[in-house]
This record gives structure tokens, C-alpha cells and sequence, in this order.
């Protein structure tokens, strides 16, 4: 297994480990994390363990076709990179290195509220394929203008996020000092030695990333001080939230507008009757509510309240194709992956995130054809068996 090499990198598991070598524990810590005592993270893979798939045979499967609509685009696969802050950390450059993988994968690339490039990049790189993820701001007018300016870079779809009500109880970074400024303990310190390669790129891209799409609004310097910004972002996120900023974002946003984090089939219901186009299903990759049930169990009730009237994502324990199968014979229209492509570009760049792509991608396909399934279209709950072995008997189709 070399990061150099992205060919010989075949699985999820592997570009994790490719991750951990080359990041200090601090940063690969941050990634990896759940909240408190991070039960939520077993419960996100065993919500897809729940789950196996009933192949179907003697049906045509030789060409598949991966290809699906979203909001009136066709991507070549239903996977795409869900929003990941602080990137730059694990690889100066890393939010762009995503999108431009996504762009190249005909996928899309959702930008992190708390991104280290800007709006304006990603409206320029990546313009088709590239959605922004709001964090709502204390300030009101700084939210209104984020969302200006994802509009005026092109961009075609907004994503709030909702499941940050208040932060998380993160003990890895606790125990780590990962906080800004960083506070590392002097093992944590001796520990991020071993790791040259990062610590090399960190010093030569200025130390801690800056998060330039709240920098205009940090007051006067702020442009050359990440930690000022840093500190300003903390100040401002986690405000009191409430449906009335779901109806204010949604009028001030023309396009696709999609909520992310909801678990609940009510708030389903409220996102439909707030007028969002589509909700991501999701526990935030079990780092919010730990005691969260996992996205894929409270799915189908989602589904059977609002399925047929919005467009169902969903996120949190994807590790390859046959998860993204599983999801989307359960109802959902598209899958994301955090973990997966922020492991691959900490490890090994663009070339490793267009990879990673490529291996869920490659899984998706084969799982398809190993359960004779030639299309997404082909996929529904008839292929799936869960605890209950009696679920076969209610498969309907002939
Ligand atoms: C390092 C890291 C940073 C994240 N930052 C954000 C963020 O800024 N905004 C957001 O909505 N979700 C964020 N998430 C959650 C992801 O968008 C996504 O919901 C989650 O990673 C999906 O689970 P998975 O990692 O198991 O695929 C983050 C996740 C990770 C691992």
C-alpha cells in the first residue's frame, strides 16, 4: 500500500490507515472522532450491518448504469463528498483538491461552512458540481451575505446545516489540545514529530488554516490572523436556530435549498411545509448526539412521511458500495461520504481523493451486478432482508 500510488489503494479501511500514518494523532484524531464516548460510531456501521442484500439472478446485468439525477443534473454515480471543515489542517489545499476530484468524478462536492478555501473558488473551480453548506451566524446579515455570495459564484445548491445546535463533547481533541489556538500537550507535541511530511506542510502553508469565507466579517487585520478568525467563527456559530431561519434562508435562496442533519420524520414533514427541496439524513458522521440512532434506522420512517414529496440524502457510516446500495434501496436518492474522501486527501492529495471516488464507485457497480440490479432506478426495499428473515415474504415484486 504506497500513497503514491493510488492504484494499489483498494478499500476504505486502507485509506483510513494511509490517513493515520501521515497525519499526528491531533489532526487524524479530529477526523476519526465521535462525540462522548462515541458509541454513535459502531451504531452509524451497524445500522448498515442491519441490512443484507438478496441478490435477484438471470437478469441481464452486463452494462450498468450508474448514472443519476439530482436537482436536474445527471451525475455519473449517487455518491458525493459531504461537507468537511478545517480540511487545509490534514493538507493545505485539501477543499479544492475535493472539488476538483468531484468535478473530475461528475460528482458533487459540498463545501464545509467552515471551508479553508472560499465561495468564490469553488464558484470558480468547480461551479457545476460545487454546493455551499451554511452555518447560521449569531449576525444575521453575515448568513444573508454568505448566501449572496454563493449565489453570485454561481453555485446552485445550499445546504444548511442544523445539527449543530451546540457544540459537541469531542474528548479525543479535549485530550489532544486541539483547540485555537492550539493547546497541545508536550506528548501531543513529540507525538506530531514523527509525522514530518505533514509538519513540513503545515509550516510552509503558515501554520493553522484560515477560514477566509468568515475572514471579511473578523474586523480589521483579520485577513492575516486565522487564529482572530478562528476565535470570531466560535463567537458566531451555534445561534439560537429556529424554523424562522429555515423560511428566511429559503426565500433568500433561489435554487436547490436542502437541510442537513434532520433525523425526525416531523421536522421532514416541517422542512416540506418550510418549502426545502431535499434533506439530508444524517448524525453529522456521529460527532453531535451521540446517543443518535443511526441515519439508516430512522430512514424509513422518513421516507414513508415525506419520500414521495422531497428529494432523501443521507450520510454517516458509508464505507463503501454496498452501504450506498443498502441506502439507496431504502429510498434515498443520493449517498455522501465524509470520512472516506478527507481520509484519502489527508493521505494522498487529489489524485487519492479522485481514488476514493473511484473505489465506492467501482463497489457501487459491482454490488449492482452481483445482486442484478442494472440501473439505480432497478434498486428498492425488495432487495433488502434485515433481522427479520420474514421481510422476504412481503417482497412484492414478481
Ligand atoms: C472532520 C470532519 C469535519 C466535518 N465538518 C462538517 C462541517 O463543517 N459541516 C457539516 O455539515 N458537517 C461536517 N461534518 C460531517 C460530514 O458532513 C458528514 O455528515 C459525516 O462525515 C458523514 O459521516 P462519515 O464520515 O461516516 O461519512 C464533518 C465530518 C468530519 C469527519
Amino acid at each position: 500500500m504506497n500513497a503514491a500510488r493510488p492504484g494499489s489503494v483498494h478499500n476504505y479501511d486502507e485509506l483510513r490507515r494511509l490517513a493515520k500514518r501521515r497525519l499526528p494523532k491531533i489532526a487524524y484524531d479530529f477526523i476519526e472522532g465521535g462525540a462522548d464516548d462515541e458509541e454513535g460510531l459502531d451504531r452509524n456501521f451497524q445500522g448498515f450491518s442491519r441490512y443484507s442484500l438478496v441478490p435477484r439472478y438471470l437478469v441481464d446485468v452486463s452494462k450498468r448504469d450508474l448514472s443519476t439525477e439530482l436537482f436536474g443534473r445527471r451525475y455519473s454515480s449517487p455518491v458525493g463528498i459531504a461537507p468537511t471543515g478545517l480540511a487545509a489542517l490534514f493538507r493545505p489545499g485539501a477543499d479544492l483538491m475535493l472539488a476538483r476530484a468531484a468535478r473530475d468524478a461528475n460528482v458533487p462536492f459540498i463545501m464545509s461552512g467552515t471551508g479553508t478555501a472560499s465561495i468564490e473558488d469553488l464558484g470558480r473551480e468547480a461551479p457545476d458540481h460545487g454546493w455551499y453548506q451554511l452555518y447560521a451566524a449569531k449576525d444575521k446579515t453575515i448568513s444573508d451575505d454568505m448566501i449572496r455570495r454563493s449565489k453570485d459564484a454561481g453555485l446552485k445548491t445550499l445546504v444548511f446545516t442544523v445539527d449543530v445546535p451546540v457544540h459537541s463533547n469531542r474528548l479525543r481533541n479535549k485530550r489532544n489540545g486541539m483547540s485555537r489556538p492550539l493547546k497541545m500537550p508536550l506528548k501531543t507535541k513529540i507525538e506530531a514529530l514523527m509525522h514530518p511530511g505533514w509538519m513540513l506542510d503545515y509550516y510552509r502553508s503558515g501554520g493553522p488554516p484560515m477560514f477566509p469565507n468568515w475572514a471579511p466579517y473578523a474586523g480589521p487585520g483579520a485577513q492575516n490572523d486565522a487564529d482572530k478568525v478562528a476565535a470570531f467563527v466560535a463567537s458566531q456559530t451555534t445561534p439560537p436556530m429556529t424554523w424562522d431561519d429555515v423560511k428566511r434562508f429559503r426565500d433568500l435562496w433561489p435554487h436547490n435549498f436542502v437541510l442537513k442533519g434532520i433525523m425526525h420524520p416531523r421536522d421532514a414533514e416541517r422542512a416540506k411545509e418550510a418549502g426545502v427541496d431535499g434533506i439530508m439524513v444524517s448524525n453529522h458522521g456521529a460527532r453531535q448526539l451521540n446517543t443518535a440512532p443511526s441515519p439508516v434506522e430512522v430512514f424509513p420512517a422518513i421516507r414513508d412521511a415525506v419520500g414521495d414529496k422531497m428529494t432523501l440524502m443521507l450520510d454517516s457510516g458509508v464505507r463503501g458500495g454496498s452501504d450506498v446500495a443498502t441506502a439507496l434501496c431504502l429510498g434515498a436518492k443520493f449517498v455522501f461520504v465524509g470520512r472516506m474522501t478527507l481520509y484519502a486527501v489527508a493521505a494522498g492529495g487529489e489524485r487519492l481523493a479522485s481514488r476514493a471516488l473511484e473505489i465506492v464507485r467501482n463497489e457501487l457497480d459491482l454490488t449492482m451486478g452481483q445482486m442484478g440490479a442494472p440501473d439505480i432506478a432497478s434498486l428498492g426495499p425488495d432487495f433488502l432482508m434485515w433481522d427479520d428473515p420474514e421481510d422476504l415474504k412481503r417482497n412484492r415484486r414478481p
